[in-house]
């Protein structure tokens, strides 16, 4: 029997083969991918009642290492490849770019080190860098101390940075607003999502301008981010020295991308507002139990700041809006199990759970 390594056409291949004029690659760039991207866009029925809008829901925990990271890991490690850069690739990360850059530096071939704030990063994905091989370093310090060392070993030691501040990071990342528009046929009025370190809002912007330059599209949306209460430096205008947050992946005080951050919200229109842990708590139990799409705390952020400009007048009755829910929910499973849960004990006879569960008397 005779193995076949070729595919159909139409089978997905990632977004460096579906976007590849788009993005800073070339016939010659060797391709390092987990097929990324083509994440289900879905509508949210409750969401659109609750706010009298057409809400959608970008789903980027779809993605291989479950989190929008694939987006532009797949494009950073593809260009650290081609410069022949077979040193070790490093960043720092609340997480899911230690993930995705651990994800793809094993399947390049190439070392990795990651550099995580001890003791503050959902266990899933720690689970993840260990079991791809990456050095895990552990910093007894915030994620603003991990970025501000990996910047510094970039610099000094034959490293390659592959945080946002890597420009190919966000160059992939725009592709998600590329989707999003291939899908609807139109650009969204208003674009809800998480800020941490403040590349993806820039990228996502960068994409709807790319695709409207391109006239792929006639608008752009308002960008709306949001940053957790605890954590939220481009809503107060200054550095936050110890942020805290229970959505630990935008943890993040003092974050890279701030003018593109702010330029997208300026030039779009929109708005960085924060929302408590409460907020994003509630957002986080509405999404898996009323839309069916269990994320990570950090990425119901986006819904939460949505509901509470909802709450606050500013969301006008038939706008359409999408929101990126950018990690999985399986990564911090600690958040899901906190505070207990209900369940019933039974003896395994199917008439005792049938009893249990009120079909007989
Ligand atoms: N949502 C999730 C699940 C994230 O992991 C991150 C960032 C964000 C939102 C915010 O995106 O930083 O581009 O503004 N996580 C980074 C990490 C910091 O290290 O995994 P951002």
């Amino acid at each position: 029997m005779s193995v076949s390594t070729s595919v159909q056409s139409s089978h997905w291949q990632g977004l460096i083969s579906a976007y590849r004029s788009w993005l800073p690659v070339s016939a010659t760039t060797p391709i390092v991918s987990l097929h990324e991207g083509n994440t289900p866009l879905l509508r949210a029925d409750h969401l659109s009642s609750v706010t009298g809008c057409d809400v959608w829901l970008k789903v980027e925990g779809a993605n291989p290492t479950g989190s929008f990271k694939d987006r532009g890991m797949t494009v950073a490690i593809s260009k650290a490849l081609e410069a022949n850069e077979r040193n070790t690739i490093v960043c720092a990360s609340t997480g899911n770019t230690s993930a995705s850059a651990a994800a793809y530096a094993a399947r390049a071939g190439l070392a990795a080190a990651v550099l995580v704030p001890k003791g503050r990063i959902a266990p899933g994905k720690l689970a993840q860098a260990i079991r791809y091989g990456a050095r895990i370093i552990e910093v007894a310090g915030s994620f603003d101390d991990c970025l501000r060392i990996a910047r510094e070993l970039a610099e000094h030691h034959p490293v390659t940075l592959v945080n946002s501040v890597n420009d190919h990071r966000l160059a992939g990342q725009q592709t998600v607003a590329f989707e999003i528009v291939d899908a609807l046929g139109w650009a969204p009025d208003i674009h809800c999502l998480p800020v941490g370190n403040a590349g993806n809002i820039t990228a996502t912007w960068r994409g709807y301008t790319a695709y409207a330059a391109a006239k792929r599209c006639t608008d752009r949306p308002r960008i709306w981010g949001f940053q957790a209460a605890g954590a939220a430096p481009l809503v107060h205008g200054s550095v936050v020295a110890r942020p805290r947050t229970v959505a630990s992946a935008i943890e993040i005080g003092n974050p890279a991308s701030r003018n593109g951050a702010l330029s997208a919200r300026d030039d779009s229109g929109g708005l960085i507002s924060a929302v408590t842990d409460e907020q994003i708590l509630d957002a986080y139990r509405l999404l898996a139990m009323r839309e069916g799409v269990f994320v990570e705390p950090a990425s119901a952020t986006g819904v939460a700041g949505l509901l509470a400009e909802h709450g606050r007048g500013r969301l006008d009755a038939g706008q359409r809006v999408v929101v990126t829910l950018t990690g999985n929910g399986l990564k911090d499973h600690e958040t899901s199990m906190a505070g207990g849960y209900d369940s019933i004990e039974a003896s395994p006879h199917t008439a005792d759970v049938a009893r249990t569960m009120k079909l007989l008397p």
